[in-house]
């Protein structure tokens, strides 16, 4: 944790410590608005926000008026992230504390109760979480969007600054990524499914260039790799388990009992599913070769790569499998708050975590991913567009990490292969999320 940081992680979520002032300490906490001789304070707007050091961050490349609201915008994302963050961490803390009952009457009262301090600080973190997803980070995207008579930013503009950013790409955000672990999708960010060139070659990286790479590899994330991968001492540790340790809570709920109705069965993911992928992602790769002449050398980097895919996803869906097989007591026990206490704060903060992940990850049109991606096919498409028009020769080449098709394969194929939260979905009804498309 850096020093500037600690005060932020300094919380409790105790009813009488949540109260106290924070105090100068060994551990880099600072305090903020001491008091002075006389008993003045000298706080301001200006100090108490960081303004001196916060308005200092927004460092364009170019003088194109518009990468100004591009960096803004892409800041604002990541202090929404880190909210977030955040809010997974009470969720976190809440979750270890009720784990932490061992009586099981203890357990299942406070589980299933109301006591006000106790799940004040859960029940906003949770809202704040539905909030940003569902309303917030849509919102932000659209002044990014270069379409309509009120568009607010161009993508010819854009053609003005986009090559100084190689080879910085969204693939580098490292917050993003820890959240979706938090989500349940730690099995799917390991499989090697695209395309490493332009960050082997720009960051001087050894390695084969032709070989895939994950989004949670060093090659990708550089210096960033420990937030997505936090060391066990880190605040956040615990947050990318944060899927888990929900389940975990789920577990220790009761059944409904004999005679009583059950749940459908947590379902598994199939293998002819996961041949489906494999094979689009084999379209994808034929896609692209489209114009090029197919030597025997690039056929036999295609059929390597879709091997290399192809054996990650089934040993990803082999690990998830074995850990659907073991959420059975986690299945009859969301059954249970969601039948016995549909109300109760937890099963309201389980509502809200499902509604999150549908509106980051889904594929619906006002997904954070489906803005995203219309967003940056807009754009890269008036980029393209552009350099032609003005006879461009090199038009900026986007990102490096394979651009808009693997977004769309990622986004339709293979995030709803992991939803959020397994146990607590789709109790009564078949999967809201469509398998595959
Ligand atoms: C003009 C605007 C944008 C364009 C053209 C754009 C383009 C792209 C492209 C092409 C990728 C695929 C990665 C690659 O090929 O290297 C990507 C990934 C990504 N971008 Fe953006 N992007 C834009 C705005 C944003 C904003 C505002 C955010 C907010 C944080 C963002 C976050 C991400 C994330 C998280 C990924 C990874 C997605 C995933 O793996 O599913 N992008 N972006």
């Amino acid at each position: 944790m850096s020093e500037s940081n600690a005060n932020w992680w300094a919380f409790s979520i105790d009813p009488e410590a949540r109260a106290e002032r924070i105090h100068d300490s060994p551990t880099g906490e600072r305090e903020i608005n001491p008091v002075l001789s006389g008993g003045r304070r000298d706080l301001t707007y200006h100090s108490y926000l960081a303004l001196e050091k916060l308005l200092q961050c927004q460092i364009p490349t170019s003088k194109t008026p518009d990468e100004r609201i591009f960096i803004i915008t892409h800041q604002m994302f990541e202090l929404a992230f880190k909210e977030m963050i955040f809010d997974l961490a009470v969720l976190t803390k809440t979750f270890i504390q009720l784990l932490a009952l061992h009586d099981g009457l203890d357990f299942l009262k406070t589980a299933i109760g109301t006591e006000r301090d106790f799940w004040l600080p859960p029940l906003t973190a949770s809202a704040r979480i539905k909030f940003s997803c569902k309303e917030l980070m849509p919102m932000i995207m659209r002044f990014l969007l270069n379409k309509g008579e009120e568009e607010t930013f161009s993508g010819i503009e854009f053609y003005k600054f986009r090559n100084n950013l190689t080879p910085a790409s969204g693939f580098q955000a490292a917050q993003f990524r820890l959240i979706q672990r938090a989500f349940g999708k730690s099995n799917l960010l390991t499989v090697h499914l695209f395309p490493s060139q332009a960050f082997r070659g720009t960051y001087g990286e050894t390695g084969n260039k032709e070989e895939l790479t994950t989004v949670i590899d060093k090659l990708i994330l550089q210096d960033d790799l420990k937030t997505a991968l936090p060391p066990e001492t880190s605040e956040t540790a615990q947050i990318a388990e944060f899927d888990d340790l929900a389940h975990r809570l789920l577990s220790r709920l009761p059944s409904l009992g004999e005679g009583a109705p059950r749940p459908i069965p947590i379902p598994l993911l199939r293998e002819d599913l996961v041949e489906h992928n494999i094979e689009n992602f084999r379209k994808i790769l034929i896609h692209q070769r489209a114009g090029a002449s197919e030597t025997r050398a690039l056929l036999d980097r295609e059929q390597k790569a879709v091997e290399q895919f192809g054996q990650d996803l089934k040993e990803s869906a082999k690990r998830e499998n074995e850990r659907r097989n073991g959420l059975n007591s986690a299945r009859e026990g969301a059954f249970y708050l969601h039948t016995v206490a549909p109300e109760a704060p937890l099963a309201k903060i389980m509502n809200r975590l499902v509604s999150a992940d549908v509106a980051l990850h889904g594929a619906h049109e006002e997904s954070f991913l489906s803005l995203h991606m219309k967003v940056a096919r807009e754009n890269l498409r008036e980029v393209q567009e552009h350099a032609k028009e003005i006879g461009d020769p090199e038009p900026p080449i986007g990102t490096g990490g394979g651009g808009i098709p693997y977004l769309g394969f990622v986004m339709r194929n293979l995030l709803p292969l992991f939803p959020a939260f397994i146990a607590y979905r789709d109790l009564e009804d078949t999967p809201v999320l469509s398998w595959v498309e």
